[in-house]
């Protein structure tokens, strides 16, 4: 997908995190930090997806916290409300209302064909509609804007190509409404371990760092990173591309010491706690005007309402002008038959 395209106009993209509270080291490496460098190129909205949350589980009496908390941290990091619309999923009904109507040209068989729907589905003996469902409501969040491309990670690529599956019977049952929006996969940078560098980063795991936490906690986190295992004592000689710590210095540190790193670990002559200081300072430092930006909004949380409310209404006004078409091409306003 080049952008902008021949006629000048910027191409439209759509994506959308679930509110699990403020955003981690995950989050911001894996997605964050990349639509923040969309935000001038691409017209982009972005989309807290409370409703897809739903299907986790999640407690009712944290949720709007942890929207809030998302909200915060999209804002902090640099996701721009001037540039992009931001909003909570949940504020445009259209969302579900079109997710319903897909269901109409959705086979079950595809549905239950989805690798996540598999894997989620067997911690259940009794499987919640919902996620099954989940990849439907995705498409309607993506296809209500008739977004052009979507940047997600690869493990997302499924739920794109059912997306696109979805424009694709829609239009030839009801007539070309849709386009087929593009999968916008970040290029590969790794994947990116949580600190146990076992499991990718994860809330739930407990093995990430808030991008927002202050300088001593993102130490207390780091200092529990898994390394090398065969580094059992200070001055045995470690092996850079087996540990994660390394890893994760290629995304915060300079490149002159990241080499002079990797010497003295090959060497023993630097032990792994003051290897993971410098993590943990580089990573501090970096976040500093994310921790500025959130502390302001913290103090101003109904600036935070503005904008989602602000967010809302532009994203409403776009699905309103879908749906309308939608429901044309589908017979669902009968009072054309009064004329
Ligand atoms: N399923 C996505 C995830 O878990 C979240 C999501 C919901 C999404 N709707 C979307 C992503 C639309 C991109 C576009 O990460």
């Amino acid at each position: 997908m080049t952008s902008p395209d021949s006629s000048g106009k910027k191409k439209r993209i759509f994506s959308g995190m679930q509110p699990s509270g403020e955003a981690h080291l995950g989050n911001y490496l894996g997605a964050l930090r990349r639509w923040v460098g969309m935000q001038d190129e691409y017209d982009c909205i972005w989309c807290i997806v409370d409703q897809h949350a739903i299907t986790a589980g999640g407690d009712p009496a944290e949720t709007p916290a942890n929207v809030l908390d998302l909200a915060i941290s999209f804002l902090a990091v640099g996701l721009d409300p001037e540039k992009a619309i931001i909003f909570v999923q949940s504020d445009v009904s259209e969302h579900t209302e079109l997710a319903w109507l897909f269901n109409a040209v959705t086979p079950v068989g595809d549905l239950e064909r989805m690798t996540q729907f598999k894997d989620k589905s067997q911690r259940f003996d009794s499987i919640p509609a919902g996620i099954l469902n989940y990849p439907i409501l995705q498409a309607a969040d993506i296809l209500l804007y008739k977004a052009d491309g979507v940047p997600v990670g690869e493990d997302q690529k499924q739920h794109l190509e059912m997306t696109r599956d979805v424009a694709r019977k829609f239009n030839a049952a009801y007539g070309e409404t849709f386009p087929e929006t593009e999968p916008l996969i970040a290029e590969d940078v790794g994947r990116i371990m949580g600190l146990d560098g076992e499991s990718k980063m994860s809330k739930s795991l407990d093995n990430t760092i808030p991008v927002l936490a202050a300088p001593d906690d993102v130490w207390a986190k780091v200092r529990t990173a898994t390394t090398d295992p065969q580094r059992v004592r200070r001055d045995d000689p470690g092996r850079p591309e087996v540990c994660n710590v390394f890893t994760l210095h290629k995304f915060f540190t300079g490149d002159a010491t990241q080499a002079d790193l990797d010497t003295q670990c090959r060497a023993g002559t630097i032990g792994c706690v003051d290897c993971k200081r410098i993590l943990s300072d580089n990573i501090a430092d970096s976040f500093a005007p994310f921790r500025e930006r959130a502390s302001e909004l913290h103090a101003n949380p109904e600036r935070v309402r503005e904008i989602l409310d602000d967010g809302a209404a532009r994203a409403r006004a776009i699905a309103r002008e879908t749906m309308a078409e939608v429901r044309d091409r589908m017979g669902l306003d009968w009072r054309s038959a009064i004329g």
